[in-house]
């Protein structure tokens, strides 16, 4: 793979780091590098071996985060606990994997903080194994990575080569630019690469007074999660944001907006340049009729605000004579399959994403389930955090857009 080629390869992919004990640790540091170069969000963790070798300062300066070594540190658990770390893995790589770290993962040890996050996480793992030749070609240590390799566990090398032990063979860690293409490798082919994805996300405000607005409970989280999985599948996102407190995911243009018309301005100034559209944004549907200048004074008396509606943004992009792959979100508390199949056929939309909102339901949650409607069809998503709903969205999107010939314009 070339430079070129990596570029924004791993593009807001987050990538968990286990680094243990031998002495190609100090080759993880330039593992840091790589992958950062490639788009990838990296949290490094070293077994206590490894930082025998290396320092964890290291690998915070390269990563910008700070470096787990211990289950026990309690600073760092208040901080990103160690099951939080677990979920917020899309992938752990271990570099080097240690024949002793192989066993302990192929035995299910679960007695230091990386083999816990192994065992913790759903992620995929991805080892690449360094250690002395004969270490490697142990029977030991090769049904070891049998049943790891049966697991689903993916290995990427090593090579062959001198050894830092003075023996010549196989056992040699991959270079960091060989590991992160075998990572790239391993994800597969990015299923959106080359399109372009405009999203919505979040609340909107509307004023009605220099202090006090209209709002609803939307979080953006799921808006958020959709604009991060379309990045990691390769798509070039913009994301109008309404107003909410979410870091904006790597390698998304993001455009931040507080009301019903500004964040139909920002769409349609970008929406002639897009494949698809998902409208995941709560809008508003009304605004006062007009905005006091002045903080509203108590009067004693009952207060009528006169509202005017706001436009439906969805509608009128799906409306356009040369529109993109249109996708609605319906919220809904009651009849929620009735109530978003009869938005799907009225807004003319191409996908509707229908969720029940109530009681600890959908807003304010890391997690939901979906329901998804397309003129002749259905899928359930059954309760799932918002990111992996979110990729299986896009999959379905993208399944959609081939057979249903994508885009009408
Ligand atoms: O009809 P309802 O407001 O429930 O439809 C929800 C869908 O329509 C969401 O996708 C939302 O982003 C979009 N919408 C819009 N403009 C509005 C109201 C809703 O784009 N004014």
């Amino acid at each position: 793979m070339t430079a070129l080629d990596s570029a924004r390869a791993l593009a807001g992919v987050r990538v968990l780091l286990g680094v243990s004990g031998g002495i190609a640790a100090y080759k993880g540091a330039e593992l840091v590098r790589r992958l950062r170069d490639a788009g990838a969000q990296v949290r490094v963790v070293l077994t206590e071996n490894a930082a025998r070798f290396v320092t964890a300062l290291t690998f915070q300066a390269l990563s910008g985060h700070p470096v787990r070594t211990s289950l026990w540190d309690e600073s760092a658990e208040a901080a990103m606990g160690h099951i939080e770390l677990a979920r917020w893995a899309d992938e752990i790589l271990i570099a080097p994997a240690s024949a002793d770290l192989i066993a302990r993962l192929a035995q299910g040890h679960a007695d230091d903080l990386l083999t816990t996050l192994c065992l913790a996480s759903t992620a995929p793992l991805a080892l690449a194994p360094a250690m002395n030749q004969q270490m490697w070609a142990h029977a030991a240590t090769q049904a070891n990575l049998g049943l790891l390799r049966a697991r689903g566990v993916r290995v990427f090398g090593p090579a062959c080569g001198d050894q830092a032990c003075g023996e010549s063979g196989v056992g040699r860690l991959l270079e960091a630019v060989e590991i992160v293409a075998e990572l790239v490798r391993a994800r597969g082919p990015r299923e959106m690469a080359g399109q372009r994805v405009l999203g919505s996300a979040g609340p909107t405000f509307e004023d009605i007074d220099p202090v006090r607005f209209i709002g609803n409970r939307s979080s953006g989280r799921m808006g958020f999660a959709i604009a991060a999985a379309a990045a990691q599948a390769g798509a070039e996102v913009t994301l109008v944001a309404g107003p909410v407190h979410l870091a904006t995911p790597a390698g998304v243009a993001r455009v931040d907006v507080r009301s019903a018309r500004q964040m139909r301005d920002a769409v349609f100034a970008h929406v002639a340049d897009c494949d698809v559209f998902v409208s995941a944004a709560a809008v508003g549907d009304y605004r006062p009729q007009a905005v006091a200048a002045q903080k509203m004074k108590k009067t004693g008396q009952a207060l009528h605000l006169s509202l005017v509606q706001n436009p439906d943004i969805l509608a009128e992009v799906a409306a356009l004579p040369r529109r993109p792959f249109v996708v609605g979100f319906a919220a809904e508390t009651e009849h929620v399959e009735t109530h978003a199949r009869d938005k799907l056929e009225r807004k003319h939309l191409d996908l509707i994403v229908a969720n029940q909102v109530g009681a600890n339901l959908g807003f304010e949650r890391d997690d939901n389930a979906l329901l998804l409607l397309w003129p002749d069809g259905r899928k359930e998503l059954p309760r799932a955090d918002k990111r992996e709903l979110a990729r299986a969205l896009l999959a379905c999107i993208a399944a959609l857009r081939t057979t249903h010939g994508g885009n009408r314009s």
